[in-house]
């Protein structure tokens, strides 16, 4: 049987800067015969601090980018934007649209037995309550402790992994959230996977952390199954990366992220 054309298209994947190559690279390690063009809005990064409504225009643009590409599905890879702009991509998108939120929830609610959830993401993400509708479409029975974390963005970009500041900002932030019984913690921004080591040395052995960027690759698999969409394994994935600038260290950080040697990346002028 021939193949449809589609299943050779790629995957569009998008981000407010360089965090979302955490999904890239889950994304190439879980479906490796895969193409993916990557869109990182290098130059109006940070979105988790911006107002709903800049956020939801920068998505709308990054959109139309994407779609004309030729992509077989839009995968919105920053917590930012598919907290409280998923309706603006989906709007504008004739291919089927996924996102990190949808899947760490999911993965959180499979996760839980206590039933206590914790929540970390940027300002935007943690006040817009995506996380907790999102959750609560799967359990609605499942208590949810949020927090903004802020600072963890510009010190995973300075590389502050496994620094003390970084550990102190931790136990400082989570306190709210550590006095309930929870067991679960969706790491809801891009950022937050690269922190994993140390956020699970405070939050001890007790609270499983869910890594949204995971939950998104597996969640791509079976979409992509299910709709007959899947690449085959006859030719080599291609990788596109697009920037709308390139900052000083990217190269270091992109690599950081993306976990491999950052291939040739492209300079978007709007
Ligand atoms: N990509 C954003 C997120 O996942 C973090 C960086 C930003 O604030 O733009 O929420």
């Amino acid at each position: 049987m021939a193949l449809q054309p589609a299943q050779h298209l790629p995957i569009g994947v998008f981000d407010s800067g360089v965090g979302g190559l955490t999904v890239v690279r889950a994304l190439m390690e879980r479906l490796p015969f895969e193409s993916i063009i990557y869109f990182g809005d290098t130059a109006r990064v940070p979105y988790g601090v911006k107002s709903v409504e800049t956020i939801c225009a920068f998505a709308a643009e990054i959109t139309q980018f994407l779609l004309k590409q030729g992509v077989k599905l839009l995968i919105i890879a920053c917590n930012t934007m598919a907290a409280v702009a998923r309706h603006v991509v989906e709007d504008l998108s004739p291919v089927p649209v996924l996102d990190v939120i949808d899947a760490g929830a999911r993965s959180a609610v499979n996760v839980t037995r206590a039933r206590y959830v914790g929540v970390i993401g940027t300002p935007a993400t943690i006040n817009s309550n995506a996380y907790a509708r999102a959750i609560h479409r799967y359990d609605p029975s499942v208590r949810i402790f949020s927090q903004a974390c802020p600072l963890f963005v510009p010190l995973v970009e300075e590389g502050w992994l496994d620094h003390e500041v970084t550990r102190l900002t931790a136990q400082e932030y989570f306190k709210p959230v550590l006095c309930h019984p929870i067991d679960t913690m969706v790491l809801g921004c891009t950022h937050y996977p690269l922190l994993k080591p140390l956020l699970q040395d405070v939050v001890g052995p007790g609270v499983q952390l869910v890594d949204s960027a995971e939950a998104m690759a597996e969640q791509t698999a079976e979409v992509l199954d299910a709709s007959g969409l899947s690449a085959k394994a006859s030719a080599p994935p291609q990788y596109a990366f697009y920037v709308t600038d390139v900052p000083l260290r990217f190269q270091t950080i992109g690599e950081r992220f993306l976990g491999r040697s950052l291939p040739t990346v492209h300079l978007v002028k709007w």
